[in-house]
């Protein structure tokens, strides 16, 4: 390894051990993996860990439904996700569990030192508690109806009619979705982590590495907003660790996740001796270290785990690289129409190195959403992979093993193109260390063309039935062959199956480098198809799959059992829309038939809007920009469907839409001459 090579550690979310691997779950992992491999061909020092989030109330539940131990279950879940990462080709070299020796060591040293230091605290809160079960139950685990719109069968923490957040305690005829009891409101202790302590620090942390754009404004926001004690304690019965010296209490599931990431390192380092844990641990360490996660779990990562880190005296991560969701054919995943997509189902249809490809060209550094549309999917691999790349080796190949004994040319003079396939490494390298894969594709794309155009203009096929020139065929068709090479050089960490075979066929063991250099007079294997293209029957038969397979693991209580993190802070950053979100929001021009002041309002003004034989009383927050008797009089649009909000001055039936960066600056829309009040807009 040379002198300048660098130490790293990556990890990926955490999947939790109660649901299978769906298509997803896959965008983080792969898109670390291909990080993680382009380190590794670079010749740096870099290390993939992951392990099962095991531990939580979803988990323990989920395992009583079964009728087995927890322990069984995540043991046989752990499986199941190792086997599809493998078939993906997400090359960890270590995966572990978040329930093991070395996770409960990590998490009892760093609470043991975040006690000593003062971070922890004990205050006692009211919560539901189900008398049946004998347990308290988490937010999501309350059903009844919603205190703001009625509407019945909602989660504790939010209204899927309405909207609204709140607390358990809030809403009407609440019942416990684990029994059906009624829940009882009891007090118990519990252990909270001084964040609020952490402010300046976590501030310094997010000033010091180049953290994405919308992390930082995320982060902005919720220093803007005050950071919070953080509740790390649960009640038994819980499935996890028990907290030092608290009998009856265990960590909550968020505490010890991301310890395992440690956990998982520190088995990896017991068992291979393969790196140093202090070294890439201790806070002064010269390791890099990333963390890549989805977009919902920015909070805990930005915010508590390197606070716990720093409290604890170990080092903070280097970055944390934050990717969006996946939508397929442009909505969210669903399982009726077959596009809730388990890994497995994935694999028993189609080749990983497709979806791969097809992520990879859509992947950027920034944490946009990215839709796997299964038509363009097809066509973008048929197009790129096959049509563009493999063709190049396909054009030539066969000249080279029939005409001149599988050996390519002794000399290339004609190297121009080669040249200019071997400058654009340094930009191709740049946007793979940069994570725009995106660009990194599009570039290497663009180069295939030129291949392609090189060939055909050449026309080997031609010049080959003049035995005159032979020569010049070898040459160009070891040209073309050294500029397939090139290509899947770059595409290796991307696509490293088809890398392997290509590899094969070039009698070749790629490393980053290998770009640099050329073959000459060197044999090459019989070609064999190194891919086949996607056929339109195969992503159809994917779906007819994933609608029958879904059924088995969901039920009624999945969405509840699914997920842990709606139980603190959902804050996503906002996510593209599809068309039918955008569909359903009904916006009307109106006539502003009245304002006036509202009295004690800071900020509002009571708007009663015409539309059109209709009226509606909206509170507007214009206060700043208008006086009431300039808006009398005035079109504009409001949103008509909204459900009524009660706030403290009155029901507001609707919103007006204004624009502007706020205080006086602030504009209501205002409709041209010929628009009519009760008009939709379109
Ligand atoms: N167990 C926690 C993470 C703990 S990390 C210390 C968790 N698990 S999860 O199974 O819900 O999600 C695992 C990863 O998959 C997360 O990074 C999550 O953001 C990501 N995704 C889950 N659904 C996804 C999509 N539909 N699209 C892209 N990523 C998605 O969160
Ligand atoms: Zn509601």
């Amino acid at each position: 390894m040379s002198a300048n090579s660098r130490k790293i550690l990556v990890t990926n979310a955490l999947p939790y051990a109660n649901g299978p691997i769906h298509i997803g779950h896959m965008l983080g992992y792969i898109q670390a993996d291909i990080w993680v491999r382009f380190q590794k061909l670079r010749g740096h020092e870099c290390h993939y860990v992951c392990a099962d989030d095991a531990h939580g109330t979803p988990i323990m539940l989920k395992a009583q439904q079964l009728g087995i131990a927890p322990e069984q279950m995540i043991a046989d879940m752990q499986q199941a996700h190792q086997a599809d990462f493998a078939d993906f080709q997400v090359a960890f070299d270590n995966y572990h569990s978040t329930h093991s020796d070395e996770n409960r060591a990590c998490a009892e040293l760093i609470y043991k030192r975040l006690r000593s230091a003062g971070h922890i605290k004990t205050t006692t809160i009211e919560q539901l508690y189900d008398p049946e079960r004998n347990m308290f139950l988490p937010d999501r685990f309350v059903k009844g109806d919603c205190p703001k719109c009625g509407a019945t069968d909602q989660y504790g923490d939010n209204c899927d009619v309405c909207g609204a957040t709140y607390s358990p305690i809030e809403l009407n005829n609440p019942r416990s979705a684990v029994s059906g009891a009624t829940p009882e409101l009891r007090e118990s202790e519990h252990y909270f982590f001084d964040l609020p302590a952490f402010e300046q620090m976590l501030k310094a942390w997010t000033r010091s590495g180049s953290l994405q754009d919308e992390m930082a404004n995320k982060l902005n926001e919720w220093f803007e907003a005050g950071l919070q004690q953080w509740d790390i304690s649960r009640d038994a019965p819980y499935f996890g660790f028990e907290i030092p010296d608290a009998p009856g209490k265990y960590f909550y599931v968020w505490l010890d996740a991301p310890i395992g990431y440690m956990g998982s390192f520190k088995n990896y380092c017991e068992r291979t001796g393969a790196a140093d844990f202090d070294s890439f641990w201790q806070p002064d360490s010269q390791a890099e270290l990333y963390h890549f996660i989805g977009k919902d779990i920015i909070y805990f990562h930005s915010l508590f785990w390197p606070a716990m880190l720093n409290g604890a005296n170990f080092r903070q991560p280097t970055n944390v690289w934050a990717h969006g969701f996946i939508t397929v054919n442009g909505t969210k995943m669903s399982k009726s129409k077959g596009t809730f997509i388990m890994a497995r189902t994935y694999l028993n249809h189609l080749d990983p190195d497709y979806l791969r490809y097809y992520f990879a060209a859509k992947l950027s550094s920034r944490i946009d959403d990215l839709d796997l549309n299964l038509t363009d999917f097809a066509q973008r691999v048929n197009a790129d992979l096959v049509g563009k790349v493999v063709n190049i080796a396909s054009r030539c190949a066969s000249f080279i093993s029939k005409k001149f004994d599988g050996k390519l040319a002794a000399e290339l003079n004609d190297t121009s193109l080669l040249h200019e396939f071997q400058a654009a490494g340094d930009g191709i390298t740049q946007a793979f260390e940069q994570r725009e894969f995106g660009r990194a594709m599009r570039d290497i794309m663009a180069l295939a063309d030129k291949a392609n155009a090189y060939i055909a203009d050449k026309e080997p096929w031609q010049a080959i039935k003049d035995p005159a020139r032979a020569a010049e065929v070898h040459e160009v068709c070891s040209i073309g062959i050294n500029l397939f090479r090139i290509l899947m050089v770059y595409l290796t960490p991307v696509v490293p199956q088809l890398s392997a075979r290509v590899q094969e066929f070039l009698q070749d063991q790629f490393v980053w480098d290998s770009y640099k250099t050329l073959l000459r007079d060197h044999p090459v294997s019989p070609f064999k198809a190194l891919l086949q293209r996607v056929e339109m029957t195969q992503v159809d038969a994917m779906i007819e799959d994933s609608k029958a397979s879904t059924t088995a693991s969901t039920d009624a209580t999945a969405a509840a059992l699914g997920s842990d993190n709606s139980e603190l802070i959902a804050d996503p950053i906002s996510a593209e829309i599809v068309y039918d979100d955008f569909a359903k929001i009904d916006l009307r021009v109106v006539r502003i038939a009245n304002a006036e002041h509202v009295e004690g309002a800071e900020k509002l003004l009571k708007l009663t809007l015409d539309l059109g034989g209709e009226t509606r009383q909206v509170f507007a927050g214009i206060k700043s920009a208008y006086q009431p008797e300039q808006l009398i009089g005035q079109l504009t649009v409001m949103v008509a469907n909204l459900a009524p909000r009660k706030m403290r001055f009155g029901v507001s039936e609707g919103m007006v839409l204004a624009a502007g960066p706020g205080g006086s600056e602030l504009y209501i829309l205002n409709p041209q001459d010929g628009a009519k009040p009760g008009m939709r807009v379109k």
